[in-house]
């Protein structure tokens, strides 16, 4: 259990210098386009120094999703609602985020948040928090460590789940379709290599193919969670093999690339379409397409996290016990579902 208390007397005493460090710390890297500006020094009055300072260390914008869980934790980690909040984008360099983390330790800040690129390498910074007593929260993805007390909670989602959800998914569409017994062709476009999120959702996806003979996943490339990169995969893919069945794509940014490619091959996607296709986030651009038919089914990936963290850190305050993980609510959708979801999206 973490001593609040003890934390707070230590960040008013250095708030100023704090602010100031912050300030260095963030002129060094462009800001994300959710970025809210860190007040000057001049602008901290009395209230602010019973803020909770927050390091957010962010692994980068690969991707719409991303942008949502920027804007999601930025909402809630912010002034109005007693944080003061140092944010860092890592850009997709585990080093900077590293950097960044060691930078929130020393100036002693009362929570770190971060979203870990990828699943190995943190224990050596983490240990550093630790013994600085600074509470660890991840939010999003997974991280592997000898120690499991060297953070204290996960936010984030099930991206295990998320892969099996697809599978099923696929399982359940041939199977409707009289495809059942038929040979699957399969393309897998994977994020971030080492990302606890391509390791899971790739395990998850294999775990129900692995049940089906007749499906060949002709290969699995790594397309970095991009549009760009998704593009130029899919058009190599498809000079590659000639009679691919299904894309099953591990976020929309890469399949939004994979469909451009696809088409100017000539062919089409979705339900009707040469190729079906299963895609990963759920944000608003593909629900559009899933409601005009043209991906398949979308598996949410939640990015909504930040008042979870809230919450927890609140608990945290309070001297509660907080559990290891809280995952978020996540769905599928399909042409079937996908009206009733529409108009509510915001990312
Ligand atoms: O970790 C979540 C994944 O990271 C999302 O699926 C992807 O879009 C993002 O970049």
């Amino acid at each position: 259990m973490w001593v609040m208390s003890q934390m707070k007397l230590k960040h008013k005493a250095v708030l100023g210098l704090m602010v100031l460090a912050a300030a260095v710390l963030l002129c060094g890297c462009k800001m994300s386009p959710f970025y809210n500006p860190v007040a000057e020094e001049s602008d901290i009055d009395d209230d602010e120094e019973n803020l909770i300072v927050v390091g957010i260390s962010q692994l980068g914008s690969e991707s719409v999703w991303r942008s949502a869980n920027t804007l999601s934790i930025q909402s809630a980690i912010s002034k109005e609602n007693g944080y003061f909040p140092i944010y860092n984008n890592a850009r997709q360099k585990q080093e900077k985020q590293i950097k960044a983390i060691r930078g929130f330790i020393s100036q002693r800040v009362d929570y770190i948040v971060f979203a870990p690129l990828v699943e190995d390498g943190w224990d050596t910074i983490l240990q550093e928090a630790k013994d600085a007593d600074i509470p660890v929260i991840l939010m999003d993805r997974k991280i592997s460590v000898e120690d499991e007390s060297l953070y204290v909670t996960r936010v984030g989602t099930d991206a295990r789940k998320e892969g099996e959800k697809a599978g099923y998914w696929l399982e359940e569409e041939l199977a409707r379709t009289d495809r059942g017994t038929d040979d699957i062709n399969i393309v897998v476009l994977q994020g971030t290599r080492g990302s606890s999120v391509q390791i899971d959702r790739t395990a998850g996806f294999y775990f129900v193919a692995d049940k089906h003979e007749n499906w060949h996943i002709l290969e699995q490339v790594d397309a970095d969670f991009t549009t760009s990169k998704g593009k130029e995969v899919m058009e190599q893919m498809l000079k590659k093999y000639q009679d691919i069945d299904v894309l099953m794509s591990q976020n929309d940014d890469m399949t939004f690339g994979a469909i451009e490619a696809i088409n100017d091959a000539g062919l089409t996607t979705g339900i009707n379409g040469d190729i079906m296709v299963i895609s990963t986030d759920a944000v608003y651009d593909a629900l559009l397409k899933v409601k005009d038919g043209i991906i398949n089914a979308d598996i949410e990936c939640n990015p909504e996290q930040g008042e979870l963290v809230s919450e927890v850190i609140q608990k945290l305050e309070r001297g509660e016990t907080v559990k290891k993980e809280y995952i978020v609510d996540e769905k599928v959708f399909t042409i079937d579902n996908v009206d009733q979801y529409l108009d509510t999206r915001t990312y």
